[in-house]
């Protein structure tokens, strides 16, 4: 049966006592369908009460939206792996496209978050994408490729076989505008032949930018879709119940 991941990226909304809340109200009623797996990415300060809230259910987990690549150390105002996972996540986002074009994060970064993501026990999800103007030059799977091979190029296939990759073309991130299913799937069949070539069939890939509760359906028809990652449609637990259950009985 294929495996649905529903991951919910919050960025800077919902602090603990408004995380609480919303974790209240969205499993109020929700039944999850056989198969899927939800993961919220809550801000840092909010990951415990989402881990406490969710109190382990099966089928559920939590992350953090970034980490520091070192365990500890004098580095005023970051987050390690270590840290989150002492929260309660049990995995990080590395790379997210606001990471690296809004600070300036860069490929060898991404590489050194990810091992101290896996050194730390946690998984991680990488995010891909390319720029618009990248994608007018004909160079998404140049671009996808590069961040691919910098981030987990050195990986072996079990390591690689911890990651989730999330696409998610950047002028499609909170700007309305989303990929087609089909421009989608081709970049997914690039990014799963380049992971299939070093044994890593498996590995989640699933796609983000502007998804919401109208075009989730078509997106995931597309069955090289393992899930998606949602930013702006995720903030409301209603609305992001509705989601998760797109498509299910
Ligand atoms: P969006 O964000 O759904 O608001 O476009 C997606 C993301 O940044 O992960």
């Amino acid at each position: 049966m294929r495996r649905l991941t529903f991951a919910a990226n919050w960025k800077m909304h919902l602090g603990p006592g408004e995380a609480r809340e919303y974790i209240k109200a969205f499993l109020a009623g929700f039944r999850l369908p056989e198969g899927r797996d939800v993961w919220f990415f809550p801000p840092a300060i909010s990951i415990e009460a989402v881990a406490q809230a969710l109190a382990s259910r099966p089928g559920f987990m939590v992350g953090a939206q970034d980490v520091h690549w070192e365990p500890k150390g004098a580095f005023t105002g970051a987050v390690s792996a270590p840290l989150a996972a002492a929260a309660g996540a049990r995995g990080a986002l590395v790379g997210h496209s606001e990471r690296r074009h809004v600070f300036g994060e860069t490929d060898a970064e991404t590489a050194k978050k990810v091992a101290a993501v896996l050194a730390a026990g946690l998984f991680p999800v990488l995010c891909v994408g390319e720029m618009l103007a990248q994608r007018d030059a004909g160079e998404t799977v140049t671009v996808v490729s590069r961040q691919l091979a910098a981030a987990v190029g050195a990986l072996d296939s079990a390591a690689l076989g911890k990651v989730t990759v999330a696409y998610e073309p950047v002028w499609a991130i909170g700007t309305g505008r989303n990929a087609t299913p089909a421009d989608a799937a081709a970049v997914h069949r690039e990014i799963r032949a380049w992971l299939k070539a070093r044994k890593a069939a498996e590995t989640r890939i699933l796609y983000g930018g502007s998804v919401n509760r109208k075009n989730a359906a078509e997106l995931l028809a597309e069955r090289e879709l393992d899930g998606v990652l949602v930013g702006g449609a995720s903030l409301d637990p209603a609305g992001w119940a509705e989601l998760v259950r797109t498509g299910a009985a």
